[in-house]
C-alpha cells in the first residue's frame, strides 16, 4: 500500500499507479496550538510506502514520525519513504562553532524510522554518499539529469550554466548527454540573499542560456547569474531546476531580472512543474522490493 498526504496527493498517486499498488491518504489534523493528529488505515499490509516530499520540513517531519510509529504499531514490518525532496541536506557540517549538523541529524532521524528512503538528486556536497547522511537499510539517491536531459532535447542550441561549483554534478551530465556546451559559475555566499557570482569565461552574446540548479529557495542564486547572462548580452536566460523550493518573491524577482522560461520536476509542487518523477521513483522502489 501507498500512503500519502494532502499536499503531495497528486505525485503520490501516479506513484501508487505507476507501481499498481493501492492509494490512500494520510489525514493529518492540525490544532489551533501547531499540533498535529495523524490517522492512517487501520488495516495495514506487511509493507508500507508513504510518499511526502520534504520541503517546508518542520511540522512534516514531526507527522512522519507519528505516521511512521503508528504504522508500526498497526503491524506494518517494512516502511519505505520516498520523498523526492529531502530536506536539511545542505547544512553538512558546522560552518561555525556551535552550529548543528542538520543533515547527520534529520538523516539518522529518518533512518530509524524506516528501513528505506528513495529520493532525487539531495544536496550532497562534502558528504558523497546518501547512506552517509541517512542510514537506512537502503538510503537510495536518485538523479533526474536523465529526464531534464530529455526534457530539453528540444532546447538543442542553449549553453548549460551552473551557479556553483557544486552544480557541475548536474549540468556536466546533462550537458555531454546531450552535446550541449557548458559551464558553471563561481559563487560567494555572503548571507541568505546576499550573494556575488562570477560567470566562466563563455561567450554568450546572441546566446540562449539554461541555468540549471538543483534548489531554487529565495532565488537569489539564479536570479543575480541571469543578470549576470544577460549583462554579457545573452539572448535570452530560461531556468531548469529540480527541486522548486521558491520562497516568497522568487518568481517575481526572476520577472526583475529577465528570465524567460521556469521548468522544474514535480518534486515539490509548482507552477512552474512539467517533469514528472514518478516512473523513476517506481522503478527505484522495484529496485529494492
Ligand atoms: C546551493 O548550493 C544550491 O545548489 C542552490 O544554489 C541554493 O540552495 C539556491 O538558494 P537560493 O535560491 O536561496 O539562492
Amino acid at each position: 500500500m501507498l500512503l500519502g498526504f494532502e499536499e503531495y496527493e497528486e505525485q503520490a498517486q501516479r506513484l501508487a499507479v505507476a507501481l499498481s499498488l493501492p492509494y490512500a491518504r494520510v489525514e493529518a489534523h492540525h490544532f489551533p496550538d501547531g499540533e498535529s493528529k495523524v490517522t492512517l488505515p487501520a488495516e495495514l499490509p506487511a509493507h508500507v510506502i508513504f510518499c511526502r516530499s520534504l520541503d517546508r520540513p518542520n511540522e512534516k517531519l514531526v507527522e512522519l514520525m507519528l505516521a511512521a510509529s503508528t504504522a508500526r504499531k498497526l503491524g506494518a514490518q517494512r516502511l519505505t519513504l520516498v520523498a523526492p525532496y529531502l530536506c536539511y541536506m545542505r547544512q553538512d557540517t558546522a560552518f561555525a562553532a556551535g552550529e548543528a549538523v542538520s543533515q547527520s541529524i534529520i538523516g539518522r532521524f529518518l533512518a530509524d524510522l524506516f528501513d528505506d528512503v528513495i529520493t532525487i538528486d539531495p544536496h550532497l556536497h562534502r558528504t558523497h554518499h546518501l547512506q552517509d547522511a541517512v542510514p537506512a537499510t537502503h538510503a537510495v539517491a536518485l538523479s533526474a539529469t536523465q529526464l531534464m536531459r530529455d526534457f530539453l532535447r528540444s532546447h538543442a542550441d542553449s549553453i548549460l550554466l551552473g551557479p556553483d561549483s557544486e552544480s557541475i554534478q548536474w549540468v556536466r551530465t546533462i550537458a555531454e548527454a546531450g552535446g550541449l556546451a557548458y559551464g558553471v559559475a563561481n559563487k560567494q555566499r555572503l548571507g541568505d540573499r546576499e550573494i556575488h557570482i562570477s560567470l566562466p569565461d563563455l561567450d554568450l552574446a546572441g546566446k540562449s542560456v539554461v541555468l540549471v540548479d538543483d534548489v531554487i529557495s529565495s532565488g537569489e542564486t539564479i536570479a543575480i547569474a541571469a543578470k549576470c547572462c544577460i549583462e554579457k548580452a545573452a539572448k535570452r536566460v530560461d531556468v531548469l531546476v529540480t527541486h522548486a523550493l521558491f520562497a516568497q518573491g522568487a518568481i517575481e524577482r526572476f520577472q526583475q531580472v529577465g528570465v524567460g522560461e521556469v521548468w522544474s520536476t514535480d518534486s515539490i509542487p509548482h507552477s512552474s512543474n512539467c517533469i514528472a518523477l514518478s516512473n523513476l521513483l517506481a522503478e527505484a522502489v522495484q529496485g529494492i522490493a
